[in-house]
Order: C-alpha cells, then sequence, then structure tokens
C-alpha cells in the first residue's frame, strides 16, 4: 500500500536558500514517524511546505495518494492533514473544550450551511469530536478549566488534542516537548503512541532525544535542508554522520565544521547544535 505521505526531491528556497533541499521522505500509515537536526535544518519549514503554508518550489508531496502541491492550507487540512505550532498558543479566555471547539469548526469549510440545515445535530458532531480528541489524548478532566490553570505540560496535551479535534489522518506535531520535564516527556511518549491506535499517524519534531529515540518507528534526520540519514532509532543514534552533525558534537567543534564544510549556508549558528537533553 502506498504510504499516507511522500514527497519526492520536495524543495523550499527562502531567497537562494533552499530551507528543504531535494527531500525524499515517506510516512507509513499506522506509524510514528520523526524528524530531527539541528536549529535551522529546516524542520518547521517541512511542516508548512506539507500544510500549505509556505510555498514549495520544486519536488512534489503526495498525500493519501492525492498530489498536494496545489492545495491551499484549508483544502489539505480538509483532507486529514494537521498541525501544531512551534509556539503554542491558546485562547486565554476560552475554556480548554472552548479552544479544541473552535479547530474542530474551523475545518469545515461547509459547515456554516451544515449549521442552517440541521443545526443540532452539527454541533453535536463537533462536541463529539472535541470529547474524542480530549480523551485520547488522556485529558479529559481538564475540558473545563482554564488554560491560565494549566502546568506547561498540561498546555502542551491541550496543543495535541487541539491538532486532533478535527479527526486528522496525520497530525504533523512541532516540538510538542519543548520545555517538558521528564515525566511530562514520557507522559506525551505515552500519548502519542496511543493515537496510532485510534487510526492517526504521528509525524513528530522533537529536540528531546529521549523522546524522539524512543517513541518513533522511523527517524528521519536533517542537516541544511537535506535527510542525511534515515531509519529506526537504534539505527540513527549509531549512525557515524547523524552523530556527526547533530547528536555527539560539541557545539564548538560544530561551529568549526560549519564554517568550513558549509559556508554557503548562511548565518546558523552552532551555538545549540546538538542540544539533548
Ligand atoms: N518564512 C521564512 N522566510 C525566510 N527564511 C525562512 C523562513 N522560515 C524559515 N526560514 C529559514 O529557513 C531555514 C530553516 O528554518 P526552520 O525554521 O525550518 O528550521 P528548524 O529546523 O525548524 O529550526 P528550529 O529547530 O530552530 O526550530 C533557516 O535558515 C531559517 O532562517
Ligand atoms: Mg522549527
Amino acid at each position: 500500500m502506498s504510504a499516507l505521505l511522500e514527497t519526492s526531491a520536495l524543495t523550499v528556497t527562502y531567497g537562494g536558500l533552499n530551507a528543504n533541499d531535494a527531500v525524499d521522505l515517506r510516512v507509513e500509515r499506522g506509524k510514528l514517524v520523526g524528524l530531527i537536526g539541528p536549529n535551522g535544518a529546516g524542520k518547521t519549514t517541512f511542516i508548512d511546505a506539507i500544510t500549505g503554508f509556505t510555498h514549495v518550489s520544486s519536488g512534489t508531496a503526495e498525500f493519501d495518494g492525492q498530489p498536494i502541491n496545489d492545495l491551499n492550507a484549508a483544502a489539505r487540512a480538509h483532507l486529514g492533514l494537521s498541525r501544531t505550532f512551534q509556539s503554542l498558543e491558546l485562547f486565554e479566555d476560552l475554556r480548554v473544550r472552548d479552544n479544541l471547539l473552535v479547530a474542530a469548526e474551523r475545518r469545515q469549510w461547509y459547515s456554516f450551511l451544515n449549521d442552517m440545515l440541521r443545526p443540532r445535530a452539527g454541533q453535536r458532531a463537533y462536541d463529539e469530536q472535541v470529547e474524542w480528541a480530549l480523551s485520547v489524548v488522556g485529558i479529559s478532566e481538564l475540558a473545563d478549566r482554564l488554560p491560565v490553570d494549566l502546568s506547561h505540560g498540561q498546555r502542551k496535551l491541550v496543543g495535541v488534542a487541539r491538532a486532533l479535534a478535527a479527526q486528522p489522518k496525520l497530525v504533523l506535531l512541532d516540538e510538542p516537548a519543548a520545555g517538558l520535564d521528564t515525566a511530562e516527556s514520557q507522559l506525551l511518549a505515552r500519548q502519542l503512541r496511543s493515537l496510532l491506535s485510534h487510526d492517526i499517524t504521528v509525524f513528530l519534531i522533537d529536540h528531546d532525544m529521549g523522546l524522539v529515540l524512543n517513541v518513533c518507528d522511523d527517524i528521519y534526520v536533517l542537516d541544511f535542508g537535506r535527510v542525511i540519514a534515515h531509519g529506526t532509532p537504534a539505527e540513527v543514534r549509531s549512525d557515524p554522520v547523524v552523530i556527526g552533525a547533530y547528536l555527539g558534537e560539541s557545539a564548538g567543534e560544530a561551529q568549526a565544521r560549519e564554517g568550513t564544510a558549509h559556508s554557503s549556508h548562511g548565518d546558523r549558528t552552532g551555538s545549540t547544535n546538538g542540544r539533548v537533553r
């Protein structure tokens, strides 16, 4: 069976810099696929390109057997693509349930018609989606709380639940574990694995190596916009190219290497290279 998401030579160019450079990547249905790489490697750009938030310069992306290059973000969401953003913004004056409701309603561009014809039925469907998303992420008990009363870890889980409220086939998560402590990160890991049994395929970007190496079935490593490695967590962990570019190298060595080998790639700093917790 074809992959749920497949890109071929996907390239995104910003002012002469290839933020994604001929990326070939497959996400199989029912798998948890990770994308790691140093700051500025092009990870968020990849999610932007897949979800229609940036322009693809060349190459193709197919989702669920359909080319998506020419579709806008709303059309892609409608096909079943959903994402989180690197800096999580919740609506602070809305209860958790209503934060999700906004996202559930947004997916359906024809919802206004639905609402006119079958007002109560439409609302019930949204309510059910929201309750489902809360329970899948294991935070049903937070439904009536305001974001301000939540811990950082709980807020992150609300962000994941919000991305699920539209019942996507694939959810792309951009650093959901940023700022979480170990216990919170382990809870997140369990919840992400459990999504797979709800027919949601997961694509995960994170700098928390413990999380990524533990939960992913398959990992891609990006450096300067290019895929430099791909494999199981065990393969990626022991890959000398990955260790050199990301996992094991001190910031100073990385900077020295970048100054020579990659001087054409602009101003990426090495200071946060190898940000491994
Ligand atoms: N909208 C944009 N316009 C111009 N350049 C951009 C834009 N978005 C990203 N870039 C550049 O593209 C490159 C990749 O950035 P991107 O945000 O995808 O990296 P990242 O891997 O997500 O990094 P981080 O780990 O810090 O989140 C960087 O050089 C960045 O400055
Ligand atoms: Mg990013």
